[in-house]
C-alpha cells in the first residue's frame, strides 16, 4: 500500500475540510444544544458528492474509493459527528448494501437519489429486543404472496425521520433463525409506517435517531434485497463495510479534540509559560498523536483492503475497535488540556467527548468488533 494520498484524494480530502469549516461550524453547538437535524448541510452534502460517494457515476454517484469516503468522513466529523453518521450510513450502508446486493429496478428507483442526497436513507436492524443479538429479530415480514406483511418495531435508527428510503430486516420464518430473515426496502409514506419517539441523546444530538413502527405493511416482493432467507448475511456483510465509516467517524473525533488542544495549549499560558512549554501537557499531546496516527493506518488498512477486494472483516472491526477506544480517550485528554474552558459548551471539545462514546456503541459495541475479530482469528 502507498502511503502517499493520490491529488483526487488530497482534492476530497481538502474540500470535505472546506466544507466542514464553512459550513458546518457555524451553527454545530446551537444545532447539538437544540437537537436540530442539519438539514441544509446535508442536502449540500449532496450537492457536493459526499452522500454517495463510492456509488458508480451511472447511477448518480461519485465512483471513489473506500479511502477517499474514510478521508471525507474523517474532515466532517472533526466538526460535525451529528452531519457525518447521516453521511456514513447513507453511503456505507444504505448506498453500498443497494449497489452491491439491489436489483437493477430497485438501483434505477432508489440508488440513483440516494446517491445524490435527494433521498436519505436509514438502516433499520436494531429492535428493542435485539440490538448486539441481531438474529433475534422480532420484527416479521409474513410472505403474502407478491408481497410482504411487515409487523414490528425498530429501535434507535439513524436519520429516523429525515429519511425516506429504509432497508428493514425482519424475519419471515422464524424456524430458520438467520436463514429465515429478509432484507425489505420500505417507502416513507407506506401505509401503515409510521416514524415514532426521538431519542434525546448524550452526543450526536444534531442527528434524528428514531423508532420506527410497522403495523401490515405491505411491501411489495421486488422490494426484497437477494434472494429469500439473504437478509442476514446482507445486514452482517453491509456492517462489515460501515464499520470503516465509523471508524472513521471516531477518528475525525478525536482528531478534531486533539486540534482544538493543541491549538489551545500554544495559547493558554500557566506558571509564566504556554501549556505547550510544560512537559505533561506535551506528554499528553504525544500519546493523542500517535494514537490518532495508529488509528488512521488501522483504517486505511481495512479501506484499502476493501477496494482490493481483499477480506476486510477482521480490518475493519480492528480499525472500529481501535479508533472508537482512542476517541474516548483522546476527546478525554483534550477537556483535560482546556481545563474549565473544556467543560462549557463554547470550546467544542465537550461536545466532542460526548458525541465520542456513540462510535463504541453503533454499528456493533466494542464487545460485538472483538467477537468479530476472534471469530476470524480462530476460524
Ligand atoms: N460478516 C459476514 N457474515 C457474518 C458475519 C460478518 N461479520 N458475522 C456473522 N456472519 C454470518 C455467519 O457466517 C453465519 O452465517 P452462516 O450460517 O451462513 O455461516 C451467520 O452470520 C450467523 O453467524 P453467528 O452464528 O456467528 O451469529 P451470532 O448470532 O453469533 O451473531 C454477530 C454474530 C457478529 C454477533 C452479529 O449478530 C452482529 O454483528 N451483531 C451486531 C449487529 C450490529 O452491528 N448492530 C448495529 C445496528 S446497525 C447501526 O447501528 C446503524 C446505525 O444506525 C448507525
Amino acid at each position: 500500500m502507498n502511503f502517499e494520498l493520490s491529488e483526487e484524494q488530497l482534492a476530497v480530502q481538502a474540500a470535505a475540510r472546506d466544507f466542514a469549516q464553512t459550513e458546518l461550524l457555524p451553527g454545530v453547538i446551537e444545532r447539538d444544544s437544540e437537537q436540530k437535524f442539519p438539514t441544509e448541510q446535508v442536502r449540500k452534502m449532496g450537492e457536493l458528492g459526499f452522500m454517495g460517494m463510492m456509488v458508480d457515476p451511472k447511477y448518480n454517484g461519485g465512483g471513489m474509493d473506500t479511502i477517499s469516503y474514510a478521508l471525507a468522513m474523517e474532515e466532517i466529523s472533526k466538526v460535525d459527528a451529528s452531519a457525518s453518521v447521516c453521511m456514513s450510513v447513507n453511503n456505507s450502508l444504505v448506498c453500498w448494501g443497494l449497489e452491491r446486493f439491489g436489483t437493477e429496478e430497485q438501483k434505477e428507483k432508489y440508488l440513483k437519489r440516494l446517491a445524490t442526497g435527494e433521498a436519505i436513507g436509514a438502516f433499520c436492524l436494531s429492535e428493542p429486543e435485539a440490538g448486539s443479538d441481531a438474529t433475534s429479530q422480532r420484527t416479521t415480514a409474513e410472505d403474502k404472496g407478491d408481497y410482504y406483511l411487515l409487523n414490528g418495531t425498530k429501535n434507535w435508527i439513524t436519520n429516523g425521520k429525515s429519511a425516506s428510503i429504509y432497508l428493514v430486516i425482519a424475519q419471515t420464518d422464524a424456524a430458520k433463525r438467520h436463514k429465515g430473515i429478509n432484507g425489505l426496502i420500505v417507502e416513507r409514506g407506506m401505509e401503515g409506517f409510521v416514524v415514532g419517539k426521538k431519542e434525546d441523546k448524550m452526543g450526536i444530538r444534531g442527528s434524528d435517531t428514531h423508532s420506527l413502527m410497522f403495523s401490515d405493511v405491505k411491501v411489495p416482493k421486488k422490494n426484497r434485497i437477494g434472494e429469500d432467507g439473504f437478509g442476514f448475511t446482507f445486514a452482517m456483510t453491509t456492517l462489515n463495510g460501515g464499520r470503516i465509516g465509523i471508524a472513521s467517524q471516531a477518528l475525525g473525533i478525536a482528531a478534531g479534540a486533539y486540534e482544538l488542544a493543541l491549538k489551545y495549549s500554544k495559547e493558554r499560558k500557566a506558571f509564566g509559560k504556554h501549556l505547550a512549554e510544560h512537559q505533561a501537557i506535551q506528554f499528553k499531546l504525544a500519546d493523542m498523536a500517535t494514537k490518532i496516527d495508529a488509528a488512521r493506518l488501522l483504517i486505511w488498512q481495512a479501506a484499502y483492503l476493501k477496494d482490493q477486494k481483499k477480506d476486510f472483516v477482521k480490518a475493519a472491526a480492528m480499525a472500529k475497535l481501535y479508533a472508537s477506544q482512542i476517541a474516548q480517550d483522546v476527546t478525554t485528554e483534550a477537556v483535560q488540556i482546556h481545563g474549565g474552558y473544556g467543560y462549557v459548551k463554547e470550546y467544542h471539545v465537550e461536545r466532542l467527548m460526548r458525541d465520542a462514546k456513540i462510535t463504541q456503541i453503533y454499528e456493533g459495541t466494542t464487545e460485538i468488533q472483538k467477537m468479530v475479530i476472534s471469530r476470524e482469528l480462530l476460524r
